[in-house]
């Protein structure tokens, strides 16, 4: 699994710059345009919330656990609608901006949550955490399925039997290349070097092998209800993010000079902020080297 220290690394060290960029409560996965590509960001996220709190059944009152809960965007809609949302984060930067806007937010692994932590729940929501449940030596190590097997264990012992789970994640797409193909001394744009950037902007995360090997750990639990790909959307997501890093704004461009001599010194910090660089993970999507999918199960008794 990744740790506090590789997500520290992904989402802390950029905790100022995007809560500038995309708001003090945002998202950081991807948004539902449904193809319609007029809307702005912040409604696809919108549309991706009320989806997510449909698909669970929530209603008034209904707790909710949110596994990864980011920077609080899903919990935000859960207030909104009257649910009681309990989020955790392995990001401390993360906690630490939920809990200054008041959610109920908990820095700890969710996959070490029981029944006594925080009591059961009615649904759970696992937005992009997913990704971050099996590394590179776990796979080699042939753990992956027993990883995700024991994560829909814990998810289900959390609900009761009709309860249901959200699962939004990337995944390994049809073009995934050979692991031992990827390279960082690769050529850059190909998809050895594509990969390679993707290892290091999300240390300690190895990706599913497709929908199939989710939902095939998830059997023994929960049955399938829906699935839908979210990688085109995810690709438009994408571009929107890059665009909302540079638009010009006094006190984002005020924090980037402040953080002149980190973006100087520090190679991968420069490359993950850089406008000039490659997006290595849209181009991953777009190649479908990456896919990503939304499934939602409900627990069997
Ligand atoms: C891609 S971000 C998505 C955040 C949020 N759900 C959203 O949609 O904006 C992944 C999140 O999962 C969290 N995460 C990853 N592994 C985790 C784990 N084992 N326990 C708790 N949180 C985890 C990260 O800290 C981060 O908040």
């Amino acid at each position: 699994m990744a740790d506090r220290k590789d997500l520290d690394y992904t989402y802390t060290m950029l905790d100022k710059i995007y809560r500038i960029c995309f708001g003090e409560v945002s998202d950081f996965s991807g948004a539902k345009y449904d193809g319609d590509f007029s809307i702005t960001l912040e409604q696809a996220q919108r549309k991706k919330h009320e989806f997510i709190a449909e698909s669970l059944n929530i209603k008034k009152g209904s707790k909710v656990l949110d596994m990864g809960c980011g920077w609080g965007g899903f919990l935000k809609h859960l207030r909104e609608i009257g649910g009681k949302g309990t989020g955790v984060t392995l990001s401390a930067g993360q906690a630490k901006s939920c809990k200054r806007n008041g959610f109920d937010v908990y820095l700890m692994d969710c996959r070490t949550i029981t029944p006594d932590t925080f009591g059961t729940f009615d649904a759970i929501s696992a937005v992009g955490s997913f990704e971050a449940f099996c590394t590179e030596e776990d796979w080699q190590a042939g753990k992956q399925d027993e990883i995700y097997n024991n994560f829909f264990k814990t998810a289900a012992g959390l609900l009761p039997v009709g309860g249901r789970l959200f699962v939004q994640t990337m995944v390994f797409g049809k073009n995934m290349i050979p692991a031992a193909e990827i390279d960082i001394n690769a050529p850059r744009f190909t998809d050895a070097h594509m990969c390679a950037l993707m290892q290091q902007d999300y240390p300690g995360s190895w990706l599913p092998y497709g929908e199939e090997q989710i939902t095939k750990n998830a059997a023994p639990y929960f049955k399938p209800v829906s699935k839908n790909s979210g990688r085109v959307d995810y690709i438009e997501t994408q571009k929107q993010w890059r665009k909302k890093f540079r638009d010009f704004g006094f006190k984002k461009y005020f924090l980037y000079l402040s953080l002149l001599p980190k973006f100087l010194f520090d190679s991968r910090f420069r490359r993950r902020l850089s406008p000039f660089d490659e997006d290595a993970n849209r181009l991953c999507f777009e190649r479908e080297v990456l896919d990503h999918f939304r499934l939602v199960y409900h627990k069997v008794g």
